[in-house]
């Protein structure tokens, strides 16, 4: 029993590593089963990070599962001249994004797994002016990252005040000019860019969902079947 209770409880620490890590990271409910929100994330994606970030563990031709067709694929969300059927990587040479930035950026495949999703939205909307950094940006959840704050026209420039207190620093953020987005909309793009990244680290989880409905029905269904069953076997036994 006692080895019973042991094991139970080790299956459970998985589950808790990848529980979002909440911090003082603010909580964001993702859009998965919003079609066209993952579409616009995708165009986002495609647009904005696929200059330097590459997918490839995604083939294009995968974001079928997102209500689009092969078509609409190449039309839409394809710059890099590749086919459909080619996985997403970004023309960007690697060995040169890191001459560029110091660092290569990484494939962002299953980066929802390894960041978590209230980490990458804080990630995305933490870009503030720093013109001591070489590329004259810093961010509030990765200090010092060197990438450059690829939303600003979206966004607007955010500035830091930075104060220190009884656990180290906080940083809070002030939009110090806007971009073409207002804030709302603009955390709206940003979600269901994160929702996107979230999809792609596990496309699963889509197919997932909907046929749950279809499992439990079919379990509702058997028991009853067992049910009925069970009473037509012991009926003549009392
Ligand atoms: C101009 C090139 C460039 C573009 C465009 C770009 N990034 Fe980056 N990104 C980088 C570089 C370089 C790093 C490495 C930063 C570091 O480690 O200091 C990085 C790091 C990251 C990281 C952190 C990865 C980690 O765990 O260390 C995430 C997440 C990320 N980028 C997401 C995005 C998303 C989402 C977009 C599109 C909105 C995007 N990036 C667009 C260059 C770019």
């Amino acid at each position: 029993m006692k080895k019973l209770i042991i094991l139970s409880l080790l299956l459970w620490i998985p589950l808790a590593g990848m529980a979002n890590e909440g911090g003082n990271l603010e909580h964001v409910r993702l859009n998965m089963d919003d079609q066209a929100a993952l579409q616009r994330g995708a165009k986002l994606f495609v647009n904005y990070c696929m200059g330097c970030h590459s997918a490839a563990a995604m083939r294009y031709k995968r974001l079928t599962d997102l209500g689009l067709t092969q078509k609409e694929i190449e039309d839409n969300l394809i710059f890099t001249g590749h086919k459909v059927g080619e996985p997403m990587v970004s023309s960007m040479d690697p060995k040169q994004a890191k001459a560029f930035f110091g660092k290569a950026p990484p494939d962002l495949s299953v980066i929802a797994r390894s960041r978590g999703t209230d980490w990458l939205y804080a990630y995305l909307k933490g870009f503030y002016k720093d013109p001591s950094r070489p590329v004259g940006w810093n961010n509030a959840v990765f200090p010092n990252a060197s990438m450059p704050n690829v939303l600003v026209a979206l966004q607007g420039v955010q500035i830091a005040h930075k104060e220190a207190g009884e656990h180290g620093e906080t940083i809070t953020l002030e939009l110090e000019k806007p971009g073409s987005r207002t804030p709302e909309a603009f955390d709206r793009d940003v979600k269901d860019l994160v929702s996107y990244l979230a999809y792609m680290a596990e496309p699963a989880q889509l197919l997932r969902k909907q046929y749950g409905p279809y499992v439990i029905g079919f379990l509702l269904f058997f028991t009853l079947m067992a049910y009925l069953l069970k009473k037509e076997y012991w009926r003549d036994i009392h």
